[in-house]
């Protein structure tokens, strides 16, 4: 079997950056890295010492994979200009499906790394779950192979489970995460830090690393305490939108736990 050790990334954003620097310590050799922006292809391509591609048509046909790394919405066209119609070509998305790369070759794939990326925040890669898809039953050995120098979690997921699991992340991850923020505006608007809230934070994460977080709920929802909810959302008045969601997901927590 032809392993894969040349890759060529398309995109040069979060991901493309932490799958850059992954792939390079486990010892594969990232050839070119190419972006709808000259700029941000060679940015990346200086930080991992390879060359960059301005041009779809620059793009090497030397390598064995080809990452598309770029925003959902332009998987399929920048897949639809790929030239090389006979190679490897993967995504990196949770929710786009794998057909969306159809037309740029007959072997293509999702390489879905579950975890949130920031180009600036390094990540143990050996700790994300890769989630794969292939089209070529002949490239799931390499694919595979692939994943699991990178990863200690790999596992395969067709495109509509993918989305399911993409779903659940959002919540996991980027609603939490958006929670943190309001929490932060409304301490900041009163001279409180957000450093007082990093312990309950990190508690709330540990309890779930171990439980069921429909045990774990704590909170005046979950007691259905109409004094505390009223009195919060009388604070909150003077900002509809935040609220509106503290009402809308007491609401939902009430329901769960006081049926
Ligand atoms: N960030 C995460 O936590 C995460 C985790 C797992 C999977 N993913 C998936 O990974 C993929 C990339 O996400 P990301 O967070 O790395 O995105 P990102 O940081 O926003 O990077 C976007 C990349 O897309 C390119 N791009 C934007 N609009 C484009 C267009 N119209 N045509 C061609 N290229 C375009 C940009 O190129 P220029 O810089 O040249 O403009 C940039 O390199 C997405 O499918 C996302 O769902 C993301």
């Amino acid at each position: 079997m032809e392993m894969i050790e040349k890759i060529i990334l398309l995109g040069a954003g979060n991901v493309a950056t932490h799958l850059g620097m992954a792939f390079q310590r486990a010892g594969y050799s990232v050839l070119q890295v190419y972006s709808r922006e000259s700029f941000s292809a060679e940015s990346l391509a200086g930080k991992l010492g390879c060359a960059s591609a301005g041009r779809m048509e620059s793009i090497s046909q030397e390598a064995d994979l080809y990452v598309i790394a770029v925003t959902d919405d332009a998987i399929a066209s920048v897949a639809v200009r790929f030239p090389h119609k006979d190679k490897l070509l993967v995504h990196t998305s949770g929710t786009s499906p794998m057909d969306v790369l159809k037309a740029g070759s007959n072997r293509i794939g999702v390489l879905y790394p579950l975890q949130t990326f920031t180009k600036e925040v390094a990540v143990d890669f050996s700790t994300v779950p890769i989630c794969l898809e292939s089209y070529r039953s002949a490239d799931d050995d390499r694919m595979e192979a692939f994943a699991r120098s990178l990863s200690k979690t790999v596992v395969w997921i067709p495109s509509d489970q993918r989305r399911i699991l993409h779903v659940a992340a959002v919540f996991a991850c980027n609603f939490v995460n958006h929670m943190y923020a309001m929490a932060a505006g409304i301490l900041e608007e009163n001279e409180l830090g957000f450093e007082l809230l990093r312990p309950l934070i990190g508690e709330t994460a540990r309890k779930v690393m171990e439980g069921d977080p429909r045990e774990m709920q704590t909170g005046p929802a979950r007691r259905n305490n109409k004094s505390i909810l009223e009195e919060h959302r009388k604070m909150l008045s003077a900002n509809p939108d935040y609220c509106k969601i503290y009402t809308f997901i007491s609401e939902s927590i009430r329901k769960t736990y006081n049926p």
